[in-house]
């Protein structure tokens, strides 16, 4: 998992941006902002990223808007947020990075949104965030368990 370039965190700063509106791109100091909430709190996360950030960032938008309207479709969401789950164990991804992203996006949704960043506001982007992120785990701890019964035949 080498690192090639300085990273940005699109991850956290797409949401924030996007939530606070919708055609802006991210500022320079807010990414860096975010930057400093998410690998401040866990460095080793920085490895893990070696695309193009905006780009994933982008993804990250679509697929919580995706989820987001899918809530009336549970099935077609907890696939999706499965294999993603999946993806991501392969990006290198474990649990506890879920926590540490989660805090992440909350300090720069905070910082960004400012008074809008309500307690109710707050309320639903832990609950969505708990939501996905538990999906995502539990769909790569199931697959952790099926590739370790695999191996025994080996
Ligand atoms: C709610 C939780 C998350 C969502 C919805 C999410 C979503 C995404 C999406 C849509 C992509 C694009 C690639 C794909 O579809 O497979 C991606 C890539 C990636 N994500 Fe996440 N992600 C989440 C949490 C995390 C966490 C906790 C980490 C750990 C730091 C992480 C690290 C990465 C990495 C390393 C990539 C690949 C980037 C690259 O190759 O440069 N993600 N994520």
């Amino acid at each position: 998992m080498g690192l090639t370039r300085s990273p940005s965190c699109t991850h956290t700063t797409s949401i924030s941006s996007a939530a606070a509106s919708p055609s802006s791109n991210p500022s320079r100091r807010r990414r860096r902002r975010c930057y400093d909430n998410l690998f401040t709190a866990d460095p080793a996360l920085r490895n893990l990223f070696r695309g193009d950030m905006r780009e994933q960032g982008a993804k990250l938008m679509q697929m919580i808007g995706a989820a987001v309207s899918l809530l009336d479709q549970p099935e077609l969401l907890s696939s999706a947020l499965r294999k993603l789950g999946a993806r991501h164990a392969g990006y290198g991804v474990a649990e506890p990075h879920y926590a540490s992203v989660g805090g992440a996006l909350l300090r720069t949704l905070q910082a960004g949104l400012g008074e809008s960043f309500t307690v109710e506001v707050r309320n639903a982007w832990v609950a969505l965030y708990d939501f996905v992120s538990r999906s995502m785990i539990d769909a790569a701890r199931a697959e952790a368990t099926s590739a370790a019964s695999a191996l025994r035949y080996v």
